[in-house]
């Protein structure tokens, strides 16, 4: 089990963490947050996920006193700390402690950096296993592009699905065109053979997974478009899959009861999957 987490300067069991009940991220949803796949000694686009990180608090005008140099030197304690193999880490950034106000204009207050080290029980040579998803309205706000830890209506649709028995929520916008899922990226493969992605427009989290995909995709010479796609094309396609780093590329193979395809995993979606895992190791 990963015990040992890292807040704010310490490193302690995870029984003992404390976080000040006036922390912003605790009122108001105040922080950003990153998710990186560790697999034996390896980062999964390490880069990528810190970059998004600081840029993440730059658009919420976080002044982060660390380096990502420093950033990494804790986050490689944490895996030594914890003896993880197959696991990831989450890492959050608040904007600090202060007395409940809306407002932080003017605000001094000291960024908290949390990190907490998770193992993963199941194995990147597992079999792989295609779920299900169910579409629902996209009620997020309007910066779904910034990875806040906000995440109520990702949350609540999550939670539906698995309610359903599925294993994502797919966002569908006012328009009929598919966003993102809960806590991931979604693709299709259409009548085509062409691979799509929705383009990164606002509207759904510019994925580190989903851009290392869409390299493969092109590099390799699919037919790969980032072009948004209703919610019936997508029924209608060959294969789905999604993208997150937690998720890696794992094969949709029914959306709101309708099978995909036959039913059964896509050979497009298994072939990313291994040039990911291919990628790292
Ligand atoms: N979620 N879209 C949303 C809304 C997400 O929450 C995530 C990731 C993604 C995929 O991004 P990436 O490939 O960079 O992981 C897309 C993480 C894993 C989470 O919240 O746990």
């Amino acid at each position: 089990m990963a015990n040992i987490s890292y807040v704010n300067g310490l490193y302690c069991n995870i029984q003992e963490a404390k976080i000040n009940i006036n922390d912003r991220g605790y009122h108001f949803g105040d922080a950003v947050y990153e998710v990186i796949l560790y697999n034996n000694g390896v980062f999964y686009d390490y880069d990528g996920h810190i970059k998004r990180l600081f840029n993440s608090l730059k658009l919420i005008n976080i002044k982060f006193h660390l380096s990502d140099q420093q950033l990494k030197i804790i986050i490689k304690n944490l895996f030594r700390l914890n003896r993880v193999n197959f696991g990831s880490i989450y890492i959050q950034v608040s904007r600090g402690v202060a007395d409940r106000n809306h407002s932080y204009f003017g605000l001094k207050s000291k960024p908290i950096l949390t990190m907490i080290v998770s193992k993963k029980k199941n194995n990147i040579s597992d079999e792989i296993k295609g779920v299900k998803a169910i579409t629902m309205v996209d009620n997020r706000w309007s910066r779904p592009d910034i990875k806040t830890t906000q995440l109520l209506p990702n949350v609540l649709a999550k939670t539906y699905a698995n309610k359903k028995n599925a294993y994502e929520g797919i966002f569908i916008d006012h328009e009929g065109y598919v966003t993102e899922g809960s806590s991931s990226n979604i693709w299709i493969i259409n009548k085509n053979n062409e691979i799509l992605t929705r383009e990164i427009d606002g509207k759904i989290l510019s994925g580190i997974t989903r851009n290392t995909i869409s390299q493969f995709a092109k590099n390799n010479n699919f037919k790969m478009l980032e072009k948004k796609f209703t919610k019936d094309e997508m029924l209608n396609s060959r294969e789905v899959f999604l993208t997150s780093a937690s998720s890696f590329v794992t094969p949709i193979i029914e959306i709101d009861n309708i099978k995909i395809g036959n039913g059964i995993i896509g050979k497009t979606s298994i072939e990313l999957r291994n040039l990911y895992f291919k990628k790292f190791n």
